[in-house]
């Protein structure tokens, strides 16, 4: 999910490994304390991708912003900057793309910020309408979050619109765990006079 302001903070101990949660008037935060950080098998293989005509991609050297930025808005997000969008890029602590190999441009992203160590945060998770379906946000997903366990990352979160929450719970994330909510800042910005 795209918001602006979102403040996180980290998880007092006594929740681990529990599960964490913030509602936002439009998104449901959720976010996992994963206790095991072993490799789930794929639900598809790079190969498989592959042999439909898609890349998998983990860097942005050949990611073509405007393209990507194309997707965002397909989607319903708001159209950004696209220099801005670089330096998120840039700050972010994993990514993934997918690419189709017919146009090479971005059908399916999604990235995670973080501070490399105890917490991630999932943003940006989109899949061009037109590949919508067919298992490249699964795939997506997947590898982004055992990238992260990898890396010993065990709190990672995410914003989810309501719609999308049984896309995410049987990627192992759950709402509202023992009532606990998180929360967002949103008092708009003073104007500068
Ligand atoms: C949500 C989104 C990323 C899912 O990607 P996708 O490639 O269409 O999903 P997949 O084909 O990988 O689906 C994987 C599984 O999730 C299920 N699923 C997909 N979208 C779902 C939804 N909105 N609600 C419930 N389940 C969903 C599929 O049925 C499939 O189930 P299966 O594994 O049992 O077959 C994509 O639809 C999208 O980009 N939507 C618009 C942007 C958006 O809402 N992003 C999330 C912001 S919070």
């Amino acid at each position: 999910m795209l918001l602006r302001g979102i403040i996180s903070s980290p998880l007092p101990s006594s929740l681990t490994p529990r599960l964490k949660v913030t509602n936002h008037p439009r998104n449901v935060a959720v976010s996992a304390q994963i206790s095991s950080g072993t490799t789930a098998a794929f639900s598809v293989s790079d190969e498989a991708l592959q042999s439909r005509g898609f890349i998998l991609r983990r860097t942005i050297g050949d990611l073509n912003l405007d393209h990507l930025n194309s997707v965002f808005v397909a989607v319903g997000f708001p159209k950004r900057d696209t220099d801005k969008i670089r330096v998120a890029l840039e700050n972010t602590e994993s990514l993934l793309w997918v690419e189709s190999q017919k146009t090479q441009k971005p059908v399916a992203f999604a990235r995670a910020t973080g501070d490399g160590v105890f917490n991630a945060i999932i943003w940006d998770v989109v899949v061009d309408p037109s590949f919508q379906g067919i298992g490249l946000g699964k795939a997506v997903m997947e590898r982004l979050i055992d990238e992260l366990l990898q890396k010993g990352i065990r709190n990672i979160a995410l914003y989810s619109e309501p719609r999308v929450l049984g896309f995410y719970r049987p990627l192992g994330f759950v709402a509202d765990p023992d009532g606990i909510r998180g929360m967002v800042y949103s008092r708009k910005p003073k104007k500068k006079k």
